[in-house]
């Protein structure tokens, strides 16, 4: 008998894993730089939590979800996002006022597997809780921008909106909804159906949005306090040096978006896929969810998709391959000093010949390789250089080249 992973996940291996390892770096880097403590919530959370912050009329709620009744009749469900959980987590600790997390791990939606769309797949995200002013939006956009950036997803486009609040997005809703009464007609099923659940969804539809030609845009309708936020947000991206591009049709599949929306797109990806994170505030999930007032504003990265936009696979993250001419016990105790210096090394443990491990040093494709000769010195050897030194010279000489 054989097995193979559930249909829409993946093992996670070298090489792929190099790049995935290297981007789990820059993000607790960045994250770190910008003020944004690890949080780390439970895989699995009450569905109620998931029903009334994600939004019972979402697909995520309705059919994506990974539900289950545990031994003691409760029902529970694999995390399909991040965002209830954190801010019920805050609710719970009895934290008030400005409060900052990052998370990365694994979330689950049943969705039909493709390439950047899985089963299982992995996030990154951080949430602000507390804070109403733009300064927050602008931040958390900036420090998505700034990751991606150097996690090397440089073909992408930052797209924004604004989706209104409570005061001034249900009567935009109804406009919208006659509008689209008068072309039900032109619509998808999917389409039609969500003129009743959620007439926004029916904007960002792939298959909807080209035969409407002139919608009523939310932008329109913003009341004085949205268009203010709105305006504030788009001034401060301009003073961090952010490039992004307004998109009125922009909305989000999770209800609980007030004011800023934003999406990630990477240009080179399937548009169905093409989005490698999104996010935007919601200064009403943690009522939704039995708290207080919260304004609050966040986003998720999708991992999976950042990885392929950046291009994929990454040299194996060594500083140099050990080569023993001596046995793999001296390798073993010349290795290990250099590894308390902060070298990333790597040696044969079995005693194969010389040959046999440069062959493996090669297709490692390190940037150095370090022979252990039988007088204990090293020889370095690099494209183009060669160079004899003591273990202990290795470290400087190493760092010398950097
Ligand atoms: P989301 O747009 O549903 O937002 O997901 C964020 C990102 O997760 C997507 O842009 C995508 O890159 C990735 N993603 C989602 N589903 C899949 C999948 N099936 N396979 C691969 N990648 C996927 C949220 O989840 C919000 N919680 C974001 C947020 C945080 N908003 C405020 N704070």
């Amino acid at each position: 008998m054989s097995f193979q992973p559930p249909k829409g996940t993946a093992d996670l291996m070298p090489p792929r894993s190099h790049a995935w390892r290297r981007a789990l770096k820059l993000w607790d880097d960045w994250t770190e730089r910008f003020g944004y403590p690890l949080v780390a919530t439970p895989i699995f959370e009450a569905t109620e939590l998931f029903e009334r912050g994600v939004g019972g009329t979402t697909e995520v709620v309705t059919k994506q979800m990974y539900t289950f009744t545990d031994k003691g009749g409760r029902s529970l469900t694999l995390r399909p996002e991040g965002t209830a959980g954190v801010v019920r987590a805050y609710l719970d600790s009895g934290a008030t006022g400005a409060w900052k997390g990052a998370y990365s791990g694994p979330f689950f939606r049943y969705e039909r597997p493709q390439k950047g769309r899985y089963r299982q797949f992995w996030q990154l995200g951080v949430e602000y809780l507390g804070v109403e002013s733009a300064v927050a939006d602008a931040e958390v956009i900036e420090l998505g921008y700034r990751f991606l950036e150097s996690a090397g997803a440089r073909e992408m486009a930052l797209h924004i909106n604004s989706i209104g609040d409570a005061a001034c997005r249900p009567a935009y809703v109804e406009q919208l909804r006659q509008y689209l009464e008068g072309h039900r007609d032109e619509l998808s099923e999917d389409g039609r159906r969500l003129i009743e659940t959620n007439p926004l969804r029916v904007l960002d539809s792939k298959v909807d949005r080209p035969k409407l030609a002139d919608p009523p845009l939310v932008t329109d309708h913003l009341c004085e306090a949205c268009r203010e936020h709105y305006e504030q947000v788009k001034v401060l991206l301009d003073a961090v040096g952010i490039p992004y591009t307004e998109d009125p049709y922009l909305v989000r599949g999770l209800d609980y978006y007030t004011r800023t929306a934003f999406e990630f797109l990477g240009i080179g990806l399937d548009a169905a896929q093409n989005a490698l994170g999104g996010g935007g505030r919601y200064d009403v999930l943690a009522e939704t969810i039995g708290g207080p007032h919260t304004p609050a504003v966040g986003f998720a990265l999708g991992l999976d998709r950042v990885v392929i936009a950046a291009g994929g696979e990454e040299a194996v993250g060594l500083d140099a391959y050990l080569v023993s001419e001596r046995g793999p016990g001296e390798a073993l105790a010349a290795a290990s000093q250099l590894r308390q210096a902060g070298l990333r090394i790597d040696f044969d443990a079995e005693g194969r010949s010389v040959k046999a491990q440069f062959r493996t040093a090669r297709r490692l494709e390190v940037p150095v390789i370090l022979v252990l000769k039988e007088d204990g010195s090293v020889d370095a050897q690099t494209e183009g250089e060669r160079q004899t030194l003591q273990v202990d010279e290795v470290p400087a000489w190493m760092e010398g080249r950097r």
